[in-house]
């Protein structure tokens, strides 16, 4: 069976809160969990250079949200699960992929034109305050995806441009020197509902409405009993939709338990009853998750030590891939022997190929390099495996298999059909 490769980021700054909990921290660890998935998951920790200056709060969070997500159930056994500045392949992939992108791309990326927006209207400079490193983020983040060759790039919304152009300039690399790069997808999870905070709003720390994921059990019950209600008197019913409360509810319980709770509010609950329940609720699930969570910040030796799990795993792929890919853009050895000897072998092994992949999406795919590496031919998707070996097969033999096949062939920019023909030439010319 093909696995997935599953990997996000998450940027250490703050606290994460029970918004972040349901929204990512649990699908993730619970996705995990599937055999046919290989899970990465890191801490952001050169991104939070970008945004926060302040080391002290830079090693206070990430310890914070490396303990979370251990607390939470992650198993460093399962999910390689790192800080990304324990990998200093990531800054140099960063280099070779700054190389390949486009300053205009950048200059379109959404967080970068938002400062620029509050600049502007601010009448101040378009670029007052804004670092090269905000500039350059999402070609660090790319960086971050393309180092393990993610398939899918679970994030929210806000991030879909990033992982855009992480494709683009994963292609742009791919053009260039070769195939070493698989494209990634972005994963939005729509089912995931967003979680209110205590005004109603989506919980979110720039609203300051959060409840924080750990905070002590009496704390969490004032909380819980700040969240907004309307003001229908105990006996009322009460209406599920547009209720914080009810949302928040449903995030922590089972569907029967949904249920019951939705005909007591029809029933006319009193809102301290709802509160009450809702309180329990999230309580039964997070006290074991905050006892771990209280213990491993006693203890950070422990947070430390499951990292380094993660990061030797990682770094015994990153390390490997990397190298090849300095040989692949040209920073080589220059023992003439060598490279003397590679030389020959590549003269003599330089003819177009056919490539056979399955996608994420579970179909079959074909596609012709070229000698250097360039992209001439593109198949759509095969359901099964021995079409495409066919096409193949056709396509090596005889030119007319071209038009044979049209249909599923896909065109690739910039390739004629000429150049096509040619490599389709060579084949048989050294078959
Ligand atoms: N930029 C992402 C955020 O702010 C975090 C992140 C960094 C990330 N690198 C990533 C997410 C790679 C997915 C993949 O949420």
């Amino acid at each position: 069976m093909s696995v997935t490769r599953f990997l996000s980021g998450i940027t250490p700054s703050g606290t994460p809160h029970l918004g972040n909990y349901a929204g990512m921290i649990r699908p993730a660890i619970r996705a995990s969990r599937d055999p046919g998935v290989e899970s990465y998951y890191f801490l952001a920790d050169y991104h939070a250079l970008i945004k926060a200056q302040d080391p002290e709060r830079v090693h206070r969070s990430t310890l914070e949200i490396a303990a979370s997500w251990l607390a939470a159930g992650l198993d460093p056994e399962q999910v390689t699960f790192y800080r990304q500045s324990a990998l200093p392949e990531v800054t140099e992939l960063t280099w070779f992929l700054t190389c390949v992108t486009g300053k205009g791309m950048l200059n379109r990326a959404h967080a970068y034109k938002a400062s620029q927006d509050k600049n502007a209207e601010a009448g101040r400079d378009s670029d007052d305050g804004v670092t090269a490193g905000l500039f350059m983020y999402p070609v660090l983040m790319a960086a971050d995806i393309l180092i393990f060759n993610a398939h899918k790039v679970p994030v929210g919304r806000d991030q879909i441009q990033h992982i855009e152009m992480a494709r683009d300039i994963a292609s742009s690399f791919n053009h260039i020197y070769g195939e070493h790069f698989t494209l990634p997808e972005a994963v939005i999870e729509d089912n995931v509902a967003t979680i209110a905070g205590l005004d109603g709003r989506k919980m979110s720390k720039s609203y300051d409405n959060t409840i924080p994921l750990f905070t002590p059990r009496d704390q969490l019950r004032k909380l819980v009993g700040s969240i907004v209600t309307d003001s229908r008197a105990p006996g009322e019913p009460k209406e599920t939709e547009g209720s914080a409360l009810f949302q928040l509810f449903q995030a922590f319980a089972t569907p029967e338990q949904t249920e019951a709770m939705r005909r007591a509010y029809a029933d006319g609950i009193s809102w301290g009853d709802a509160k009450q329940a809702l309180f329990e609720q999230i309580d039964a699930e997070i006290a074991p998750m905050r006892a771990r969570y209280d213990d491993l910040m006693a203890h950070p030796e422990k947070v430390e030590a499951a990292l380094r799990i993660g990061e030797e795993r990682a770094r015994a792929k990153s390390q490997p891939f990397v190298n090849s890919l300095r040989e692949a853009v040209g920073l080589r050895t220059l023992s003439v022997a060598q490279s003397g000897k590679k030389a020959a072998k590549e003269t003599k092994a330089a003819l177009p190929s056919f490539k056979q992949y399955r996608e994420s999406d579970g179909k079959f795919y074909f596609k012709l390099v070229s000698a250097d590496g360039r992209l001439l031919l593109q198949s759509t998707g095969f359901t099964a495996p021995k079409e495409a070996g066919q096409a193949i097969g056709q396509l090596q033999k005889s030119e007319d298999a071209l038009a044979a096949w049209s249909a599923y062939l896909a065109p690739v920019e910039g390739v004629s059909e000429a150049d096509i023909k040619g490599a389709l030439q060579a084949l048989r010319d050294a078959a």
